[in-house]
């Protein structure tokens, strides 16, 4: 019986040894250990033995019993070590495989525009300010020498929300809003860019909600030189050092003189060409001396502080810049089209 048991103890030990895998080690622990395992088996027969010989057999069998079990747990522990360091293995990182790109947008093409006019202003001293969108009869019109019943109004048709509120139609508000704020006192340097609405109906160059740039200095003794000067400044930063400038007489009810600015054409360099119809100039923005009136609404006295204004809308500036043939790309956001302005960042 001793031999017998020492002959299981042996071969558990040696099948331990071997296993490979937990299923296999734990198929060991339940069979030799188990109730129904061969070392039970062989205890069974204890009744034949004699009373002196019975406790030592059952020490030895005990005996046996904790070192399989030592062993097996030693084993164990190996085994799972070696899981871990297989599944570590297995899930190793390359940290020198190049990332996936991640996709960036950029910012929008007129968005970029505007700024680029705005650089250009906060670089000769111009502030940036801003006023709402929805804008009060007075502030759109009236404190722009634009009286009720006036025929210019025409000239922007309008969205109403009551009577007395609108839609604003241009940026030139602002203007008023911020001369009204300096009470009187020079000077005023403000640059102001911003949505603008009008009852338009959609097509290639026009847009019911566009965007204006909006300028408009008053100090003592601004002139029209000054105006001239700025406007020369700005064209050449913005479409080239080789572009001419030229001011037709124009009409607007807040400024007057007003005018009209002009750009020499690059595409025929002056010539004649489809996109300057012929003419050789093509149209930017208008401007004037800022009308009496409208200074004397915003608190200024007219004797004292003159005053220039120009407004411009940056997508036609966009347009013409880039070659955009039509307004809508602005604002459908065909990827396709903003893409080929993130190259540019
Ligand atoms: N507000 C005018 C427009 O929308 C543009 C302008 C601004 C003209 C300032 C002169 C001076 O047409």
């Amino acid at each position: 019986m001793r031999e017998r048991l020492q002959e299981l103890k042996s071969e558990a030990l040696e099948k331990i040894k071997h296993s490979s895998n937990l299923k296999e080690l734990n198929d060991l622990r339940v069979s030799y250990l188990g109730k129904k395992g061969p070392i039970t088996e062989v205890l069974r027969g204890m009744g034949k033995l004699s009373a002196e010989e019975r406790p030592k057999i059952g020490a030895l069998a005990n005996a046996i019993r904790e070192s399989i079990s030592e062993v097996i747990t030693e084993k164990r522990s190996e085994l799972e070590k070696a899981a871990v360091q297989k599944k570590l293995e297995a899930e190793t990182i390359d940290v020198t495989l190049p990332g996936r790109p991640v996709k960036r947008g950029s910012r929008h093409p007129l968005t970029k525009m505007i700024e680029e006019v705005e650089d250009l202003f906060i670089g000769m001293g111009y502030k940036v300010a801003e006023g709402p969108e929805v804008e009060i009869d007075y502030y759109n019109f009236e404190a722009l020498n634009l009286p009720k019943g006036h025929p210019a109004r025409d000239m922007q048709d309008s969205f109403y929300i009551t009577e007395d509120l609108l839609m604003r139609t241009h940026t030139s508000p602002v203007q008023a809003r911020t001369m009204e704020k300096h009470k009187g006192k020079g000077p005023v340097k403000i640059i102001c860019p911003g949505k603008v609405y009008r009852r338009d109906n959609d097509d290639a160059t026009h847009s019911h909600q566009f965007t204006q740039i909006e300028g408009l200095v008053v100090d003592e003794n601004i002139t029209m030189a000054d105006l001239k000067g700025t406007l020369e400044v700005f064209a050449k930063k913005i479409f080239g050092e080789d572009r001419e400038i030229r001011l037709r007489p124009s009409f607007f009810p807040f400024t007057e003189p007003s005018v009209e600015m002009d750009i020499s054409c690059k595409i025929c360099g002056g010539e004649g060409c489809r996109v300057c119809k012929q003419t050789g100039w093509i149209e930017i923005l208008g401007a004037g001396m800022v009308h009496p009136n409208v200074l004397r609404m915003a608190g200024f006295d007219p004797e004292k502080y003159t005053g220039f204004a120009f407004g411009m809308g940056p997508e036609r500036i966009a347009m013409l810049k880039y070659g955009i043939d039509d307004i809508r790309h602005f604002y459908t956001n065909d990827i396709r089209f903003l893409q080929q302005f993130s190259v540019q960042e």
